[in-house]
């Protein structure tokens, strides 16, 4: 164990999620086990600039656990990005004594945490983001919570829709991810979801809502990912023109990222949040904590980085150059297996619609 250890910090940036306070809660108390001082980041990679943070002691994550959001604030901070920033985020860690920061947050909160590593401040990263769009990990903490709020607003959507004989187009966030709308769909029993990741057949979705429709279906709930732009809203006034069933359309928005998180996002966040300060205390950095198969793992943030970008078909010139070959064999197999489970989902989501 290295014993230069004696003070850590944790941010959260980015958007926020449920589950982060447990996480930050699980942070500070196990460091706090292990004889550590905790700081807490005010702002996300902000507070680094403008020196806001507080000591946190057992009592300060008292009764947060159950929270959403984040009780240390959260932003997208530009100003982190430029070299003048970095510099500036470094001398606060080393004025303030911080050993090292636990960074909760989506891929451009990792960017920020190999930023501070590259710069000689270890850093551990942390999926927190509703939008499950973490390629090395299955899971990120706020994905069950968001997934629920959406159901529970799905499912009341169907309860007006069955009344009054409707549709409802629903648009779900989730960036360019359309893992919350494909999942959700399924357990909503939507008649057809569409998500960018795979190519929407439109007018079999139509036939499909008639065919229901003839059947005697009386409620239709279409769910579509916000990755698709404004499709949604053209979605729902096409579905309404070819099938004569009047058509709502509802944008659940932010509404899906707050809330009390689920006993999953809690357990997650309070297991990731322990292994986290585990990391640092073993001279670890510049690592991401992920789930793979039930298990939590760790990868390179570089190598999160990359797959990332492999995955979104968004690899620059000599992105691949740092990694061996094995490396880029477990980086197309990751690929390849979310690839083909966005897939299975989505044949089953159709299947049963
Ligand atoms: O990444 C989380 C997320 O909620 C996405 O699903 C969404 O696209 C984005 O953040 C919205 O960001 P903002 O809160 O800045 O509008």
């Amino acid at each position: 164990m290295v014993t230069k250890f004696r003070k850590i910090a944790v941010l959260t940036s980015g958007g926020d999620a449920p589950g982060m306070n447990a996480c930050v809660r699980a942070i500070t108390r196990s460091a706090i086990a292990r004889g550590l001082e905790v700081i807490g980041v005010i702002g996300g990679y902000r507070g680094l600039l403008y020196n806001e943070m507080k000591v946190l002691g057992h009592n300060d994550v008292s009764n947060i656990v159950n929270l959403g959001g984040t009780f240390l604030y959260t932003d997208r901070c530009i100003e982190f990005k430029t070299e003048e920033g970095m510099q500036k985020a470094v001398k606060c860690c080393r004025d303030n004594g911080i050993d090292g920061i636990i960074c909760i947050g989506g891929d451009g909160t990792f960017r920020g945490a190999t930023d501070l590593s590259n710069r000689g401040i270890p850093t551990i990263g942390l999926t927190g983001s509703i939008d499950n769009d973490i390629t090395a990990s299955d899971y990120t903490i706020g994905f069950d919570t968001a997934m629920n709020t959406v159901c529970q607003m799905i499912d009341r959507l169907r309860d007006t829709c069955e009344s009054h004989a409707r549709c409802n187009v629903v648009e779900v966030m989730g960036r360019d991810c359309g893992e919350i709308a494909l999942r959700t769909g399924i357990a909503c029993g939507a008649a057809a979801v569409a998500i960018p990741e795979i190519p929407f057949d439109e007018a079999a979705a139509i036939a499909k809502i008639k065919e229901l429709k003839a059947g005697g279906k009386r409620n239709f709930i279409v769910v579509v990912s916000e990755g698709l732009g404004k499709y949604s809203e053209e979605l729902a006034k096409k579905i309404e023109a070819e099938t004569g069933i009047e058509t709502k359309f509802a944008r659940l928005a932010h509404v899906v990222r707050g809330g009390n998180p689920t006993l999953r996002d809690r357990l997650t966040a309070a297991e990731m949040g322990s292994r986290a300060v585990d990391l640092l205390l073993e001279g670890k950095s510049n690592l991401v904590v992920v789930e793979r198969n039930g298990e939590l793992v760790t990868c390179d943030i570089n190598y999160s980085h990359i797959v990332d970008r492999m995955y979104k078909n968004k690899l620059k010139d000599g992105d691949l150059a740092p990694f061996s070959e094995e490396d880029l064999a477990s980086m197309k197999a990751l690929c390849a297996y979310r690839k083909h489970e966005i897939e299975r989902l989505y044949k089953l989501a159709n299947d049963l619609a």
